[in-house]
């Protein structure tokens, strides 16, 4: 294991930079056999700063090989959030023909003599699998005096207009853009003013389509949209979607307008985008977000970097009584860092005496299905030797789930630090099943096979070496819990 991977709080099986301040995972494509990792990186601090592209690649989005700088500042300012294609059949003609990859970024600077920010897009290629880039000299591509908040690109191919898509995010909207050959962009139609969340800028758009609860014939279109911090709500930063259907020029939301649907009920899962050009037989839509919050993130109690992104999820959507939601699942991947596992089966925990167990390993993916009998809420708590914990939590008469992070080790750093988080989810069967998966600063909560995720730092002194089982007024039944430590 390389040194700096025992550093206080580093992740050990999440993508962190090397050094140094990291935000937005930016350019995610998939080409030659390598998922590309980019990411918004201040090389110089572990505060934001001027914006390069970090880079890395990896075989199996699991383990990570870091790369040098992809993109530096240039004549048209910092390098801002944006994604890469696979430009298969050279419609830009960088490639003589062949195929390659090309980045769509904002390059963000200010107009002239002024303060004001000018955000534009611009491309950069790479004829070598992404190690080096060239700048298009023609840069920017895209501009409008009008719009301050103009950027975050994220683009792909639709086959039935024949066309590439852009969809920007606009201050309080997002505005899509179509072109033959990516350096020509034309308008197509804006969506948001009046649908979705609005208690913050809209950031980070991507959009995409999937099969509902698996069925070819049955198709919608995810929009994602990150909104920035807003002081007046405690939640800082977050990520909603929206559900309905995409024609190459227009989205249609399938939802009422004041329908606000979020992606991850945690605090620490933002700007989040998918991969593009996965092989078509691999069929799915993998997701990844960066594990923090505009809140806090220069705040965080690290020293030699700064954050970590959430591990890779599927995405799918399901039918419910409310309607087409999304669902995440993480990568079956994760499978490659599965070390050892012990089941124990069912146990009955009551409300005067909840069940003890020690952790095999700091690093653990923890399945529990709990069934309420007479109780009215029970769950886990992860703890340690100094006083430590968090607690994950089913209300039963609420209908929530909750991930109280409240004593979870180090907050000072900010006064939203120390919370509840919780969201509406139904029992299956009078059961909630809880995959878990706790890296050294991290918690992830995947609820009823995805139905419910939340994404979680938590930055406790020491590890978490024990885990509780609860039930409150009443009986709880554990039908199974599966401990599996997992490695980096
Ligand atoms: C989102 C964001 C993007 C922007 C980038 C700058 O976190 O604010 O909108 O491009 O970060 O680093």
């Amino acid at each position: 294991m390389l040194n700096l991977y025992n550093q206080k709080h580093r992740p050990q099986f999440h993508f962190s930079p090397e050094e140094k301040w990291m935000n937005d995972p930016n350019g995610m494509v998939f080409f030659n056999g390598e998922y590309h990792l980019f990411y918004q990186h201040h090389p110089f601090g572990t505060t934001w700063g001027p914006m390069h592209w970090g880079h890395a690649v990896s075989k199996d989005l699991i383990h990570w090989e870091h790369l040098p700088i992809a993109l530096h500042p240039d004549e048209h300012g910092a390098i801002f959030s944006g994604s890469a294609v696979v430009d298969w059949n050279d419609t830009t003609g960088f490639f003589d023909g062949e195929a390659g990859l090309v980045a769509i970024y904002t390059s963000a600077d200010h107009y002239p003599d002024s303060d004001r920010p000018r955000q534009r897009q611009s491309l950069a290629y790479s004829k070598d699998d992404g190690r080096t880039w060239m700048k298009y000299e023609g840069n920017p591509v895209l501009s409008e005096e009008k719009i301050t908040d103009y950027r975050d690109p994220k683009v792909f191919w639709h086959n039935q207009s024949n066309k590439w898509v852009m969809i920007l995010a606009t201050g309080q909207s997002v505005t899509l853009y179509t072109s033959a050959n990516l350096k020509e962009w034309e308008f197509a139609s804006e969506f948001g003013r009046t649908a979705g969340s609005h208690d913050g800028v809209w950031e980070c758009p991507d959009l995409f389509e999937l099969p509902v609860d698996g069925e070819a014939n049955d198709n919608r279109w995810v929009m994602l949209v990150s909104i920035g911090d807003n002081p007046d709500f405690p939640e800082g930063s977050r990520t909603q979607y929206f559900v309905g259907q995409f024609d190459g020029r227009n989205f249609k939301n399938e939802n009422s307008d004041d329908t606000i649907l979020w992606l991850d009920f945690g605090r620490d899962n933002y700007a989040g985008v998918s991969w593009s050009d996965l092989p078509k037989e691999d069929g799915r839509r993998i997701y990844l977000g960066w594990m923090s919050n505009w809140r806090y993130a220069n705040q965080v109690p690290t020293e030699e970097w700064r954050s970590a992104m959430t591990l890779p999820r599927e995405l799918s959507l399901a039918r419910t009584e409310s309607g087409v939601r999304l669902v995440q699942k993480m990568v079956s991947e994760i499978n490659s860092i599965r070390e050892h596992t012990e089941v124990i089966q069912d146990l009955t925990v009551k409300s005067d005496s909840p069940v003890t167990i020690d952790m095999l390993s700091p690093l653990m993916e923890v399945n529990v299905r709990l069934e309420k009998k007479d109780s009215t809420a029970f769950g886990i708590i992860f703890k340690n030797a100094v006083q430590e914990w968090t607690v994950i939590q089913y209300d039963a008469e609420s209908e929530k789930i909750m991930l109280d992070r409240r004593q979870a080790g180090i907050s000072f750093f900010s006064e939203s630090f120390p919370a509840m988080q919780e969201t509406m989810l139904k029992m299956e069967e009078g059961k909630i099943h809880l995959q878990i998966f706790i890296d050294t600063s991290s918690i992830e909560a995947v609820a009823n096979g995805g139905k419910a995720v939340c994404t979680s730092l938590v930055f406790p002194n020491q590890p978490y070496d024990k885990i509780v089982l609860f039930s409150n007024n009443g009986e709880t039944h554990v039908s199974s819990l599966k401990l599996t430590s997992l490695n980096s």
